[in-house]
């Protein structure tokens, strides 16, 4: 009995001086003691307060094992990847980016242009520097909690920094409580400033050699009304204003956390119609009854 008691307790302090060993040599807190706190759902990002410890969830004051501002990564591109990589993030919301999605394509020149952004100035970045901190910001500072989204998402309030907005307004956002009237497909439009609002609505747009007028499919913030059996929107008259679909209505992506950032359909395009670049028209007729189009 002595003998096993003193065998275990062996055990135990090598094992409590491995893992204090492991804990010093990281320089990092357990990253996950935030997780699910039912009162901040946001975990690491943001509510720091004098009685937290966050900070160290993701940065090492001294002993960091990456470059990048003391965090375990050497980029912008991978320091999220470690609690939301899809195949090996601790997170429970994963996320990745793909070509479909808003990773960058192989073809696409670099810097990278967010294609369909108005003139003068439309939204260019690197391409090695192109990733979730352009949209998110980590600290859940200067974010907004738009008015269709259950928190902030850490969407940043200016994701186009600079750019005279077509549709988006971030001085619509409340300081105090960042909620904002706007909806995601207004958001969205901050980068895409062509792709938002009424047929008739022209947007300046740089062709490669010269800039045109151009106008788009009505995009709304609300949801179109789609009739529950046949899929079909209810209501395509094309002069009652803009009540057209938002974004995410024809870029489904593939449902989930995958919006929209990944998607197995090209340009992040509903995959539950089986659309490819090559039968565009699944897209359409998936709203617009052919039978009943004039
Ligand atoms: C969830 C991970 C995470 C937590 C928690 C976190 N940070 Fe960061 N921090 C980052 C990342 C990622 C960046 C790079 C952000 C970017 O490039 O937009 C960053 C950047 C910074 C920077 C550089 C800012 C600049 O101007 O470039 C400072 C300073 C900083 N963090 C301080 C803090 C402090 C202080 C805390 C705690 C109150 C904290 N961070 C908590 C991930 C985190
Ligand atoms: C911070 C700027 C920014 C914001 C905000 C933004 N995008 Fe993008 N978007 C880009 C850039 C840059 C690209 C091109 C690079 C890429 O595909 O990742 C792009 C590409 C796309 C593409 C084409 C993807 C492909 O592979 O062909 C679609 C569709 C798209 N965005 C939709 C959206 C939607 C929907 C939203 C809102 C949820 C949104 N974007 C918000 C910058 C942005
Ligand atoms: C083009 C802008 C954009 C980029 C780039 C982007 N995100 Fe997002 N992300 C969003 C939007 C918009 C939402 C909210 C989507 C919704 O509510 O349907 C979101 C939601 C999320 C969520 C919450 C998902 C949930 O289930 O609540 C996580 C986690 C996330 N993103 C992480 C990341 C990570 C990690 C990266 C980089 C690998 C990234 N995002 C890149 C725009 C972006
Ligand atoms: C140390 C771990 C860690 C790192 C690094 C980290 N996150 Fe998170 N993040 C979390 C946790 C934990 C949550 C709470 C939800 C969950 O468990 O998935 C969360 C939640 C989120 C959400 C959802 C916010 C909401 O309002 O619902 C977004 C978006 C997000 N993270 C984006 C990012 C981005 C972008 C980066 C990189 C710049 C990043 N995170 C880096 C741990 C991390
Ligand atoms: C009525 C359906 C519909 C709606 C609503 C819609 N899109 Fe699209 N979008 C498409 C289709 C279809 C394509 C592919 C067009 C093509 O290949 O010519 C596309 C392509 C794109 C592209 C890629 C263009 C390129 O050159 O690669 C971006 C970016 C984009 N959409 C962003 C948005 C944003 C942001 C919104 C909301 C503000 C939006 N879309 C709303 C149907 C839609
Ligand atoms: C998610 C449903 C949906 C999809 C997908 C869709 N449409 Fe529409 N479409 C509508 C609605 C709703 C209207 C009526 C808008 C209004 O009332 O303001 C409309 C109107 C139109 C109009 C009239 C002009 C306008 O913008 O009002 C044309 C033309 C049109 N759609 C073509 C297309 C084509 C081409 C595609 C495929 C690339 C497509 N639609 C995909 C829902 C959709």
């Amino acid at each position: 009995m002595i003998k096993k008691g003193l065998v275990l307790s062996l055990i135990l302090s090598v094992f409590f001086a491995v893992t204090a060993t492991i804990a010093l040599a990281s320089g990092y807190n357990n990253p996950l003691q935030y997780n699910n706190d039912a009162l901040y759902p946001q975990g690491p990002h943001g509510g720091y307060t004098t009685s937290t410890n966050k900070c160290k969830d993701c940065h090492a004051v001294h002993l960091a094992t990456g470059t990048y501002l003391l965090t375990r990564a050497d980029s912008a591109n991978q320091v999220c990847d470690f609690c939301h990589s899809e195949t090996s993030g601790l997170a429970t919301k994963r996320v990745s980016l793909n070509t479909n999605g808003h990773g960058v394509d192989t073809n696409t020149p670099d810097p990278i242009v967010a294609p369909d952004d108005t003139t003068p100035t439309p939204y260019t970045i690197p391409k090695a520097n192109w990733g979730c901190v352009d949209c998110h910001s980590v600290h859940n500072s200067q974010t907004v909690k738009l008015a269709d989204e259950p928190s902030t998402k850490l969407l940043k309030a200016d994701p186009n920094p600079g750019k005279a907005y077509f549709y988006y307004n971030p001085s619509l956002i409340d300081t105090t409580t960042r909620q904002s009237p706007q909806k995601l497909a207004a958001w969205c439009s901050a980068c895409h400033n062509a792709n938002f609002g009424y047929h008739k609505t022209p947007k300046q747009y740089y062709n490669g050699t010269e800039t045109i007028n151009v106008y788009g499919h009505d995009v709304a913030e609300d949801s179109a009304t789609l009739d529950t059996t046949t899929g079909y929107a209810l209501n395509v008259n094309p002069d009652n204003g803009n009540q057209g679909p938002n974004c995410k209505q024809c870029h489904q992506a593939d449902g989930g956390s995958t919006f929209p950032h990944e998607s197995t359909a090209p340009d992040l395009l509903m995959s539950t119609v089986n659309s490819t670049k090559s039968n565009l028209d699944a897209v359409c007729i998936s709203c617009h009854n052919t039978a009943s189009l004039p």
